[in-house]
């Protein structure tokens, strides 16, 4: 959610940590501060809006230090002010505090620090936390004991009352030259550099420093300077600490030449998928295989159910996977908003399989879903992008996307990521039960061949710009499909919706005449997803119910269909293709029609308003 980074080394802090906070704006662009220690004290500058806003006030300050942190926020407590944003600094002006999360029995804190004298400028959890360590710190027996553990013992001291969330950096005045940091929650990655180290909520502010990572757990502290670093858990056990290697580097994290990174992201996906898939075909040509399930073939075979639990764009992949697994594997298959699962306790069958997808592997919400189901004694396999994250770690097994960082806060190339190993997974599983050596060669030769049909699909752009500077002044837009189409209609409406601020809705095609026509008229264009096969004159009775209420249509349809003359005012063709991959390439005309609607109508489509690429909050 929000972005964090923190810098103790050789050089100087503020420049390095503007460029981390940059990096990460992506997770949170409320506000953003920078603390860095300079002259016995805290210098603190903060701004509402984006980093640029907060760069000249940095600027200004002149700032040589070589220790410090920086933040960019996503509000949860509190509005959107200089005074809420981050970091925050304690009363007695002993600490400064950024913070990812929410402290949910912050009043109480307050309350207690409040008769104690402690006082507050904002309306932040935060500020309480911030305050809550500068009272163990000068709690602390100081005479004989080291700056260091007096530092770590306040941090652990205040998380072991602290209920909630958090990725936390401390800096404590009487303490140059070191960080604290802590997680329950919220993510946070330490970078080992060369008399360098650094922490941040994402490798991308690290990953241009270094690419020693050591991915923090929840319960974990780590101690900081710049020649070394040390774990603790809050309980003060050592923990030893695992160096992993980052394997992309910063250009993939650059705009290269594209005006938006969710521009470059759907121009990446023929070479996203191409990673996604390989090495994960049998040799023989008729199944998929996966290295990290850590599930026998036996033990897959004896499931009789398998449950996803996704939210967002991921779901609507597992939508499509749902569709899939049933098809190929004939085993039945749910799908449920993982924070509504979590809560719900429906009664499961003991049989049953789970998967969670999730690009980030740290929403809070499947985080949630998946440790229910644990705690339930069910398997959990997850579905994700990033490399080391907390669901990735908490799985029992896994399947990485491999399609490098997405940045753009709209999920584009991790969807169409999603949607093939979800026909990956309907295939291995059907050759595991009923489906046949020469369907499985079929459906594997058709996955292999989706990244050129992709980059056909693609072909398209400038046709869709066109299309989108006719239809960007509408204030509704419905996307409808049938069968697998169906969910790529849901993530097309959510796609517009989230980028352009439309409002837009996916339905089924044929529910549509159960209300949704009501919207109808010449101000509400519908999207349609057609492909030959048998749902054609099924969708095409759906067209003619939307025309005949004088609603506009934009088509996107297979180059086999043959649409009644006049029925669509707008047709994006696409290529014939096999039902596994047919959803990955229907997906391609949606996403650009979203971004070139969103750039027409000059909105900030890397960081559209009110959102934030991971969330990590309930
Ligand atoms: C929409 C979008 C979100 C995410 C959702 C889950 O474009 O990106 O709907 O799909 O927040 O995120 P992950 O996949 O990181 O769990």
């Amino acid at each position: 959610m929000c972005g964090i980074v923190g810098y103790v080394g050789k050089n100087k802090a503020a420049p390095l940590i503007l460029e981390g906070l940059k990096r990460l704006e992506y997770r949170g662009y409320d506000s953003a501060g920078v603390a860095v220690w300079q002259d016995g004290g805290f210098t603190v500058a903060k701004k509402i809006g984006r980093v640029a806003n907060l760069e000249p006030e940095v600027a200004k300050l002149r700032l040589s230090s070589s220790y410090g942190m920086g933040h960019t926020r996503w509000a949860t407590h509190g509005g959107v002010t200089d005074a809420n944003a981050h970091p925050h600094v304690s009363s007695d002006g002993k600490i400064a505090l950024i913070h990812n999360g929410v402290i949910e029995n912050y009043a109480s804190i307050k309350k207690f620090l409040a008769a104690k004298g402690y006082t507050f400028k904002s309306e932040t959890d935060t500020e309480v936390l911030c305050n809550a360590i500068a009272y163990h710190y000068a709690k602390e027996p100081a005479p004989g004991d080291p700056t260091e553990s007096r530092f770590v013992t306040a941090v652990r001291k205040t998380l072991r009352h602290a209920e909630g969330t958090y990725g936390i950096v401390v800096m404590a005045v009487d303490a140059p030259g070191e960080l604290v940091t802590a997680r329950k929650g919220s993510p946070l990655i330490l970078g080992i550099g060369d008399g360098e180290s650094l922490v941040a909520s994402d490798v991308a502010a690290i990953v241009s420093r270094t690419q020693n990572v050591v991915y923090l757990k929840d319960g974990e502290v780590a101690h900081l300077t710049p020649k070394n670093f040390t774990i603790t858990t809050l309980a003060a056990a050592d923990v030893s600490p695992v160096i992993d290697k980052v394997t992309w580097s910063i250009s993939d994290a650059e705009l290269n030449g594209y005006a938006h990174f969710m521009e470059k992201e759907i121009f990446e996906q023929p070479q996203a998928l191409e990673n996604t898939m390989r090495g994960r075909f049998s040799e023989d040509g008729s199944t998929a295989q996966f290295g990290g399930l850590n599930i026998s073939a036996n033990e897959f075979r004896s499931y009789e159910r398998f449950q996803f639990l996704a939210c967002g764009t991921a779901l609507h992949a597992c939508m499509v996977t749902e569709h899939l697994i049933e098809r190929f594997a004939r085993v039945p298959v749910e799908c449920d908003y993982a924070s509504e699962f979590r809560y719900r306790n429906t009664p499961l069958d003991p049989n049953t399989l789970f998967f969670t997808m999730s690009q980030s592997g740290e929403t809070i919400d499947t985080l949630a879903a998946m440790r229910e189901a644990k705690r339930k004694g069910y398997k959990v396999l997850a579905v994700n992008n990033v490399v080391g994250s907390t669901i990735a770690r908490e799985a029992d097994g896994g399947i990485y996307q491999h399609v490098g960082p997405e940045v753009g806060v709209a999920s584009t190339k991790a969807f169409t990521s999603q949607l093939l190993i979800g026909a990956m997974l309907a295939l291995y599983i059907g050759r595991m039960r009923d489906l046949s050596f020469s369907d499985g060669t079929e459906i594997v030769q058709a996955l292999k061949g989706a990244p050129d049909l992709v980059r056909t699909a693609l072909k398209q752009a400038d046709h869709i710009r066109g299309i989108a500077r006719r239809y960007a002044h509408h204030r509704d837009m419905l996307f409808l499909g049938r069968m697998t189409l169906f969910p790529v209609a849901l993530e097309g409406a959510l796609k517009l919706k989230e980028i352009s601020y439309i409002h837009a809705e996916g339905y089924p095609a044929a529910e549509m005449k159960h209300g949704p026509i009501a919207l109808i008229s010449e101000h509400c264009p519908s999207v349609f997803f057609v492909s030959s096969g048998e749902m054609f004159n099924k969708v095409v009775s759906s067209m003619q119910e939307i025309k005949a209420r004088k609603g506009q249509i934009i088509a996107v349809c297979t180059d086999g269909c043959k649409l009644p003359e006049g029925l669509a005012d707008e047709v994006i063709p696409i290529p014939e293709c096999h039902e596994a991959v047919l959803p990955i390439v229907a997906t391609i005309p949606v996403q650009l029609l979203s971004y070139y609607i969103a750039v027409e109508l000059g909105r900030d489509v890397d960081k559209p308003r009110n959102l934030a690429k991971s969330v990590t909050v309930e």
